[in-house]
């Protein structure tokens, strides 16, 4: 019996499939390739020592899933498959509705007839919006700013219905805060298409040359520095708290912050990545990005408690894992 990773070759499935073989379990990848290169997966052959079972398959399309369940045998799945960049969800917003919902409906539907129970989904801390931090899994969830942020809590409804109506059902809603980092080998990383949305490898291609200077967007938040602040995670910790999520797979519905629970301004950590990698990194102060809160951090203790997960990894490591992956992969 295998667990189905579904976007296995993007940048948190393919550390969560390292995570999954080095504790014993047997991976099948599905990944459209939309955002994500085939390449990881010799990355992902040479790294585990394993022939990783791969299919280039879209999951909202029914008939490539059955075919995919008929073939291989599963105890679990993990959804990571889903469009991610906010921005372009605003102007797009049918192409994420239609695919991140249509996504986890579909494969929801599968594991339903084919009597795989254990179902984890990738959410986001942006589910929580501008609520206090803290941000704990029983908060009420605000609306969020952007059509991603709305598939996110879309998706946790559904399948929180489907547990309602379906009580066997075991199934991890993960809400992630902010991924970043590299496997420390540097074989494995975050490659994002065209110029980064994200903090993390806008800042690494500015230390590579490639891109001029960061924009720091806004310094008016009344936070300490006045940037804003965000509970940055490891990407290995993070697939570490997947393993976790499915070694306490229990019936029901269960939430759970993946985060650190420390937050970090965008000043602090420009200051962390410089100081450890040696590396300036030029930086102007510009208006605030719209959608953006002053403030994002988790409350870990419920994932402490009941996945005896913490993670152990800081931001120093984060910084170092990052550049690394950046000055072994990139092309220029
Ligand atoms: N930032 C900059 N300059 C940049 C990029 C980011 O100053 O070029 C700042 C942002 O304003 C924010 C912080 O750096 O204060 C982190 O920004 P990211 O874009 O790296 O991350 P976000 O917190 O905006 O978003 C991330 C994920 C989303 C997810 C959200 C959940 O990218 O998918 O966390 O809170 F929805």
């Amino acid at each position: 019996m295998s667990i189905l990773v579904t976007g296995g070759l993007g940048f948190i499935g393919s550390h969560t499939v390292v995570a999954l073989i080095k504790e014993g379990y047997k991976v099948v990848i599905a990944d459209n390739l939309s955002n994500s290169k085939i390449e990881v997966l010799n990355a992902l052959e040479n790294l585990t020592n394993e022939t990783i079972p791969f299919y280039q398959i879209d999951v909202i399309d029914e008939d490539a899933v059955s075919r995919l369940f008929e073939n291989q045998k599963f105890s679990g799945v993990i959804h990571f498959a889903g469009y991610k960049a906010v921005g372009e969800s605003v102007n797009e917003p049918l192409k994420y509705y239609r695919n991140n919902l249509l996504s986890t409906i579909t494969l929801a539907n599968i594991c339903q007839k084919k009597g795989v129970k254990k179902f984890i989904f990738s959410s986001s801390a942006t589910v929580y919006g501008s609520n206090r931090v803290p941000f704990d899994e029983t908060m009420q969830l605000l609306p969020t700013t952007n059509p991603y942020g709305e598939t996110k809590a879309m998706c946790e409804r559904i399948l929180g219905d489907l547990v309602q109506a379906n009580g066997d059902f075991e199934v991890a809603l993960l809400r992630y805060f902010n991924p970043i980092g590299a496997h420390p080998s540097g074989g494995i990383g975050e490659a994002p298409n065209g110029i980064p949305n994200n903090l993390m490898p806008f800042i690494t291609q500015v230390a590579t040359g490639k891109l001029k200077e960061l924009q720091v967007f806004g310094d008016d938040y009344p936070t300490p520095d006045g940037t804003g602040v965000r509970d940055y995670i490891h990407v290995m910790d993070l697939a570490e708290g997947h393993v976790a999520a499915l070694e306490n797979s229990k019936p029901g519905v269960h939430i759970y912050n993946l985060g650190t629970g420390k937050g970090t301004s965008v000043l602090e950590f420009i200051e962390t990545f410089e100081r450890v990698n040696k590396i300036k990194i030029p930086y102007k102060v510009v208006p605030r990005r719209v959608g953006d809160v002053a403030y994002s951090y988790a409350d870990v203790s419920k994932a402490k408690r009941e996945l005896n997960w913490t993670a152990k990894r800081n931001l120093e490591h984060m910084c170092r894992d990052a550049w690394n992956f950046e000055k072994l992969n990139s092309k220029d």
